[in-house]
């Protein structure tokens, strides 16, 4: 049987829910993967569990609202889990996110966290992050000066959504999309590099973030990683 990637990314999102407790506070990501995981944690909160959410994007925050699950946006303490996607996973478990625009809140989310659970298909697997685009978040003032001096690191760019009608994201700020020729052979040396460029925001590397990854695939979904204080196997 072939399992269509949105049954895929469901069942990597469903079986992130089994480390779900009740009184926890979830850290709740964006993208469709993640939408998953947020209606599930819906269904649970309908079915009396008590948690508290900090969504990443206002798309996330307003679909979990919608559902019922209380949100928190100042943080006192740790979130004790976080879920999200993920375009790239290496073999590391290094990931590029962001091709959602939603990078900035949820690197905050994932760094807050006391485990980082990342959920995708097996679509998103990649020997060598780059395979696709990294987004790189900047402020608008000036971004075309920013833009140059990313350049300048070697790979080629492009403002999302164009010139005349830049995508924005919920911070305010513009997104430039980098294609890496050869892909990206040190993603943690590269991710410095990208932010000690002046108007960098945020960039989609998240290099030794994640604790756990969920890829789903023909077989079922299995976890990867660190499978500290949790269900899954
Ligand atoms: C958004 C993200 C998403 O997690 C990433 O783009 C994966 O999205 P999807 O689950 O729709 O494939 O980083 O900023």
């Amino acid at each position: 049987m072939t399992l269509l990637t949105d049954e895929l990314k469901q069942a990597a999102a469903y079986k992130a829910l089994e480390l779900v407790q009740d009184g926890m506070l979830v850290g709740l990501g964006s993208g469709s993967t993640a939408r998953f995981f947020t209606e599930g944690l819906g269904r649970l909160v309908a079915e009396g569990m008590k948690v508290r959410a900090v969504p990443t994007s206002r798309a996330t925050a307003e679909l979990a609202a919608e559902l019922g699950i209380q949100i928190v946006t100042e943080l006192i303490g740790p979130i004790d889990l976080a879920v999200d996607g993920a375009d790239e996973v290496d073999p590391a478990l290094n990931l590029i996110k962001g091709r959602g625009g939603a990078l900035f809140r949820e690197k905050l989310v994932a760094t807050a966290s006391k485990r980082f659970v990342v959920v995708v298909d097996e679509s998103k697997l990649v020997k060598q992050l780059g395979v696709g685009v990294l987004p790189v978040e900047v402020l608008p003032f000036l971004w075309r000066s920013t833009a140059e001096r990313v350049a300048g690191l070697g790979v080629s760019l492009v403002i999302r959504g164009g010139e005349e009608t830049p995508y924005i994201t919920d911070n305010g700020n513009v997104v430039l999309d980098l294609t890496i020729d050869g892909g990206i052979k040190n993603p943690g040396e590269f991710g410095l590099e990208l932010k000690e460029i002046t108007g960098v925001v945020e960039h989609g590397l998240f290099v030794g973030m994640a604790d756990t990854v969920i890829v789903a695939g023909p077989e079922g979904p299995k976890a990867v990683g660190r499978l500290s204080g949790g269900a899954v196997a």
